[in-house]
């Protein structure tokens, strides 16, 4: 078993970012697709699963269910969830990946009772599971928590549809809301639901295994509910957060990125903002260029459900607008604690201020930062020093690479390939990839 690592990302800040480079799939498709397998009575083979380790531990909470997981390649997965036996999700491995809580539905709709635990908060606020607990109670579950467990069970095994009408649109509620009905008795209605992509790439895998849904990517989804599930092969969309941050990169060293394998219409928000902001952006069918030559201002930004600007890239885009002239204002709707890497970003020379009242922050630009040692917090905070540390000058070590690599596939490469001078502290093994990964084709184990 791999303890914790505490691995660096080094970056020689000031080069200009050029050329193109490939995205990998998307994280939060990922996840909740793997969860669903539980629902598959074949095997169920996925591609472009991105090598993270946030994967990781979803391989080993289905493997403690009773799942068998194999890799088949460097980003193909199988798995055969036919001997699952166990409703019951180990606390040790839901406390590491708030998207294991992914996994309620899937065991509501194959076994009639989940039991997993709450994710109480984490790093970027409260994580509140009242919509979730409301859709399976209208499926027809008792739902109670104890010693820190949400247990759901329906008495008649058998769940049954309903018309759920959410009072806000959240991603994990209309996620386990469609997971949990997909085989339940009669049709399921559920309204003002979350649009993202990777709920409608969830639901573009569950009708492959043969779920009857309609309405996906609307306010309202419709599900009939099927008997059974079969095994499938099917690819995992592009990761528009990874694409996202790599355009930000080229966009904070000026430069002039492509990103290529993405899907350009999950990301117009993001491509408005960089144009906004002065830079020249075009798109092609599976790729979006930035040439950041003639940045003029910073911009507004409020992030939002999809197809709002996504809280996933916000500190991504505030490290970008550091660099901006004039005054940005950044503010948060979705989360209540996600502006904790802004004392980094001060440290780095950045005029960020946090208002609490309104859940903003000011960025006062452009400043020429300079490069610091700073701790990454989270995945995307992380990811927001990364940009900063691009275009500081001089040397930026970023402790907590462990965070980043929870989200980002060897996000080094992928910025070394666009000239940037990015390095993993030497010496160390990364947690996706440790020794003799490729030949076992075992996933690593990550330490409880
Ligand atoms: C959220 C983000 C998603 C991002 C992910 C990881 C949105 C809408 N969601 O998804 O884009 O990839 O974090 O960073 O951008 N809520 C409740 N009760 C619930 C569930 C949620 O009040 O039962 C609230 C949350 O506190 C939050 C909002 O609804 O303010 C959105 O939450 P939700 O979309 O469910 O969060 P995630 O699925 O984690």
């Amino acid at each position: 078993m791999l303890d914790r690592l505490e691995t660096t990302l080094r970056i020689r800040g000031g080069a200009r970012l050029e050329g193109s480079v490939a995205t990998h799939g998307a994280k939060n498709a990922a996840l909740p697709i793997m969860a669903a397998a539980l629902l598959a009575k074949g095997t169920v083979t996925l591609h472009r699963v991105p090598r993270i380790t946030d994967v990781s531990v979803m391989w080993s909470l289905l493997e403690a269910l009773g799942a068998r997981m194999r890799y088949e390649g460097d980003n193909t997965l199988t798995i055969d969830a036919s001997n699952v036996a166990s409703y019951r999700a180990p606390y040790a491995l839901v406390r590491k990946l708030a998207a294991s809580f992914d996994v309620v539905g899937p065991l509501l709709g194959r076994f009639g009772r989940a039991e997993v635990p709450l994710p109480g908060g984490c790093v970027l606020g409260t994580r509140a599971t009242d919509l979730h607990e409301q859709a399976f109670v209208a499926l027809g579950c008792e739902v109670h928590n104890a010693h820190g467990y949400l247990i759901a069970e329906s008495r008649e095994g058998r769940l049954r549809g309903a018309t759920i009408e959410f009072r806000m649109p959240s991603v994990g509620a209309t996620k386990n809301a469609m997971l949990a009905a997909v085989l339940a008795d009669g049709t399921t209605t559920l309204k003002n639901v979350a649009m993202e992509p990777e709920v409608v790439d969830l639901a573009n895998f569950l009708v492959a295994m043969g779920a009857k849904i309609l309405g996906t990517g609307t306010d309202t989804i419709v599900i009939e509910g099927v008997d059974e599930l079969q095994g499938v092969e099917y690819e995992i969309i592009a990761d528009r957060i990874v694409t996202g941050t790599l355009l930000f990169a080229g966009a904070v060293t000026r430069g002039d990125v492509t990103v290529r394998r993405c899907n350009p219409q999950h990301l117009q928000a993001v491509v408005d903002k960089l144009a906004e902001c002065g830079a020249t952006t075009m798109t092609g069918d599976d790729w979006i260029r930035v040439k950041a030559d003639g940045i003029t201002g910073g911009t507004d930004i409020l992030t939002a459900p999809y197809p709002g600007f996504p809280t996933d890239l916000q500190p991504q885009v505030v490290g970008f607008l550091c660099t901006c002239p004039g005054t940005s204002v950044v503010e948060e709707s979705i989360f209540n604690a996600r502006f904790s890497y802004v004392n980094e970003l001060a440290r780095m020379g950045a005029d960020v201020r946090v208002t609490m009242e309104s859940n903003a922050a000011i960025v006062k630009g452009p400043k020429q930062l300079s490069g610091a040692p700073v701790e990454a917090p989270d995945i995307r905070a992380g990811a927001g020093l990364v940009v900063a540390g691009l275009a500081a000058a001089g040397e930026t070590e970023i402790i907590g690479l462990e965070y980043i690599d929870r989200g980002y596939e060897r996000l080094e490469e992928l910025l070394s390939e666009l000239g940037g001078q990015v390095q993993r502290s030497s010496g160390v093994t990364p947690l996706v990839e440790p020794a003799g990964f490729f030949e076992t084709s075992e996933y690593p184990r990550i330490s409880a």
